[in-house]
């Protein structure tokens, strides 16, 4: 029994203060309706946006003696503060209701002191509630899903989702290096073909995100196209060295792509379980 209150023990200190874990809380879920897909645009965010312009408002007037729109923009700021605790309830425990009142009073009375007061107390419990949030909530719900894209393959005509279609693309990227390094160059040739269609069709997928063009040329612009044909010839000519280099080139974009595409989606994944 001692043994297990000592556990108990232990485990607890060490989920709080293991600095080898980094913890994200979960947002809540009543957050999902105000973030797309559920809602056109992240109005959560629009409302925090509106909270932190108030607070720039009433502080810019203020100091200019505009007691008339410091006052407007003082009542903007609870509007928005409490409009927090409505979209979201289990995150009414964080507003300061009592003191944002308090403010607007203050910013009535034009009493500088209490103005001081009051707003160092609410911008507090603007921080905690960030440092908790901020993060998990960028995570969440700033990163579309590739849940509906898929691509068609240009090899085989079937359609995959993007994770089944990367592993295809990943598997022929390894052939290619595989097949020249023990010199099975007409094998290497015809991989490196099915690799090239399929890396330019994944150029498929970014309209299901993107409404312009011009994304395409960072991945498969110029020097991606270069790099493929550059792959085919020194296969042909069987060298080695020059073959890795291009696959080394083409890698590189893989690389960045995932840096934008795939890290956010990794993340997203764990907290939307
Ligand atoms: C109970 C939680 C909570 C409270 C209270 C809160 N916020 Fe926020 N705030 C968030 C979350 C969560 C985000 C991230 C939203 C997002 O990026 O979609 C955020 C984002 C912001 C941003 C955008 C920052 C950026 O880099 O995108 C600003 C500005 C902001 N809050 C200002 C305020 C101000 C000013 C207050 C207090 C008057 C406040 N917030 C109170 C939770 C809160
Ligand atoms: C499921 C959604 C999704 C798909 C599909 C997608 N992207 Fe993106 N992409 C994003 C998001 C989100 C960002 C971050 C910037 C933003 O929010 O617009 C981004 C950013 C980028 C950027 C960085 C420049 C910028 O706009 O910030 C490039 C370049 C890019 N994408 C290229 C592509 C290409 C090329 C494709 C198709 C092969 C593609 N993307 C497919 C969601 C997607
Ligand atoms: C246009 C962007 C883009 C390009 C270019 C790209 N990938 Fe990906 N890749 C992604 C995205 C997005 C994911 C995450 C898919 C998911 O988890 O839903 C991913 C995931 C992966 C995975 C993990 C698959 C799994 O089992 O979860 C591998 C492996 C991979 N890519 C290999 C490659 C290789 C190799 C290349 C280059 C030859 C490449 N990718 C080029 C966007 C890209």
């Amino acid at each position: 029994m001692i043994k297990k209150i000592m556990v108990g023990v232990l485990a607890v200190s060490f989920l709080s203060y293991g600095g080898d874990y980094v913890k994200l809380k979960k947002p809540p879920k009543d957050l999902d309706k105000y973030y797309p897909p559920a809602s056109e645009n992240p109005v959560f965010l629009y409302n925090m946006y509106t909270a932190s312009t108030s607070f720039t408002g009433m502080f810019a007037n203020i100091k200019e003696g505009d007691w008339k729109n410091a006052q407007k923009w003082a009542e903007s700021l609870r509007k928005a503060y409490l409009k927090v605790g409505k979209m979201v309830p289990k995150w009414d425990k964080f507003l300061r209701k009592n003191e944002i009142n308090k403010l607007v009073e203050a910013v009535k009375n034009k009493d500088v002191n209490k103005i001081k007061k009051y707003s160092q107390i609410v911008g507090q419990s603007c921080s905690s509630c960030h440092k908790k949030y901020m993060l998990p909530v960028k995570i969440k719900y700033h990163y579309p899903s590739y849940d509906l894209v898929s691509i068609e393959d240009p090899v085989s005509g079937n359609e995959y989702g993007i994770e089944d279609y990367m592993k295809k693309i990943t598997n022929d990227y390894k052939l290619v290096k595989v097949y020249s390094s023990d010199g099975k160059f007409k094998k290497a040739l015809k991989t490196a073909d099915n690799f090239s269609k399929r890396f330019k069709a994944l150029t498929q997928m970014c309209s299901e995100c993107h409404t312009n063009k011009i994304v395409e040329d960072v991945y498969f612009g110029e020097e991606t196209e270069n790099a493929l044909k550059a792959l085919k010839k020194a296969i042909v000519a069987k060298n080695n060295k020059n073959i890795n280099k291009q696959m080394g080139a083409i890698g590189g974009t893989c690389y960045k792509c995932h840096n934008v595409h795939e890290v956010p989606i990794m993340m997203k994944d764990k907290l939307s379980k």
